[in-house]
Order: C-alpha cells, then structure tokens, then sequence
C-alpha cells in the first residue's frame, strides 16, 4: 500500500523542518518524512529549506554564511510561541533512532553546490546505521550520481519537474532506486512504467483529496504530503477493501 511521506513534516499545522514537525508526522502515524538540507559556514549539515534563513525563521541571511552556533540562535517555530531551532541532521538521525521512519533527505544544492555536502550526509547516516531507512533526492542529479557512488547502499531519487519521457529508463541510468516528480508532471502510465520496471515513485505535493484517492488507487509507491493525517484518513478507505 502507498507509504506517506511528511512533507518537511507536518508542515499542514506545524513550522516546516522542525523537530515539533517531525515529532508530530510520526504521532499521526506518517511513514516516513520529507526534508531540506544545507550546510552552515562551519560545515554542519542543516536541516532548512532555503537557502536564507529570512522566510522560515527569526533571523537573516544566508546559511552558507552563519556558524552553527549563530544559526542556532534563531527562532525556527514562527507558527507557536514554543520556540525552537533550527534542527541538524544530527539531531534529526539520533531521534530516528527511537522510531522506525523512513527519512528522504533532500539535498539542496540546486543554487549552491556545498561541495562534500555528499560525503558529510553519508558518513552520518551510516555512523547511525540508518542506511536502509534513508533516500536521497536532490534537483542537483550530478549530486545523486555522487551520492549513489559515494555510498550505493543508500538508495536515491532524482527530482523533477517536467514529462521526462520513460523516466525509469534515465532513474536506472543514474542508478536510482526511484523517481520524486512534481504532482502535475505525472500521468498514471508513467507510474504504472516506473512501477512495473521496479523504479518507485513518489510525487510531491500531493495535498488534495482527489490526488490522493487517484494515487491510493493506482497503488503509487509513496505520496509527499504537506498533511499525513489527512492522507491517512483517505487511505484507511483502500485499506478496509478486500
Ligand atoms: O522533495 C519534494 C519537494 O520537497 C521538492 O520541492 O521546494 O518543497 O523542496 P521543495
Ligand atoms: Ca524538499
């Protein structure tokens, strides 16, 4: 049955890439999260989507130029009056050592390449032995080659935007195990293609009722959501059927 993966966690009711997102994506029962990397000036891998820090926190400027230690002092929870920081992966792989998610690390390093961003987010997620749990996905597709080289143990997905034709076909090229479309780029031919050639796909965003009950009934691999709860009060319709 299609898996739900948390978009930045529960970003429908909580501060996107927050610890207070992930908590509560996994309380509702979410299969696995989706979130955004980056690295700070002094190399430690961050978990924000953007590449400044002005939209989502209480601070300015951008990551690439702030130490961990000024990063952290900034409010990432605008949505509450609990505040809290901005997570490190760290924080976030030694949690999953208290559940049993999956976790799709996208890297973002479509605009700046923080070069052995790779190599920083392998050497963490096998020192807490979380391999078989991880995806890496990434705009960037010369990082997913890296990554696959670097550590072809950990499965990887390139994003995308538009109809690539027979996507399976160049996902196998690159040696991925799967494909992360956007929602409008994906026909059910294309799903059942990926599917049938063993290449799982998992489209983003998928936030409304009717393209969850499309992908729920075409049994897509997995579905990026802004808001598990929903999803999985949609999909415990498909699972009561015989
Ligand atoms: O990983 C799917 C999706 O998160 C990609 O777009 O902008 O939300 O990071 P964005
Ligand atoms: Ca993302």
């Amino acid at each position: 049955m299609t898996q739900i993966f948390a978009h930045r966690g529960y970003s429908a009711a909580y501060a996107e890439n927050t610890m207070s997102a992930f908590i509560a994506a996994e309380k509702a029962g979410a299969d696995g999260l989706e979130l955004d990397v980056q690295l700070t000036k002094d190399d430690e891998v961050v978990v924000i989507h953007d590449e400044k820090v002005d939209r989502t926190t209480s601070g300015n400027g951008f990551v690439k130029n702030l130490t961990f230690k000024e990063i952290r002092k900034f409010n990432a929870n605008k949505k509450s009056v609990k505040k809290e920081p901005i997570p490190s992966l760290i924080e976030v792989l030694e949690w999953m050592q208290t559940n049993q998610l999956i976790c799709n690390i996208e890297l973002k390093n479509g605009l700046f390449p923080y070069e052995g961003m790779e190599e920083k987010v392998i050497q963490l997620v096998r020192k807490y032995e979380l391999c078989d749990r991880i995806i890496i996905s990434s705009f960037n597709h010369y990082s997913i080659v890296l990554s696959y080289r670097t550590a072809p143990e950990i499965a990887t997905a390139p994003l995308y935007n538009e109809r690539i034709y027979m996507p399976w076909v160049y996902a196998q090229s690159i040696r991925a195990k799967g494909i992360h479309p956007k929602l409008a780029s994906l026909s059910d031919e294309i799903i059942k293609g990926a599917i049938e050639n063993g290449v799982a796909v998992r489209p983003y965003t998928v936030n409304k009722d009717a393209d969850m009950h499309r992908l729920y009934k075409i049994n897509c691999t997995s579905i990026i959501t802004d808001d598990p709860v929903k999803a999985l009060k949609i999909k415990k319709q498909y699972e009561k059927r015989p």
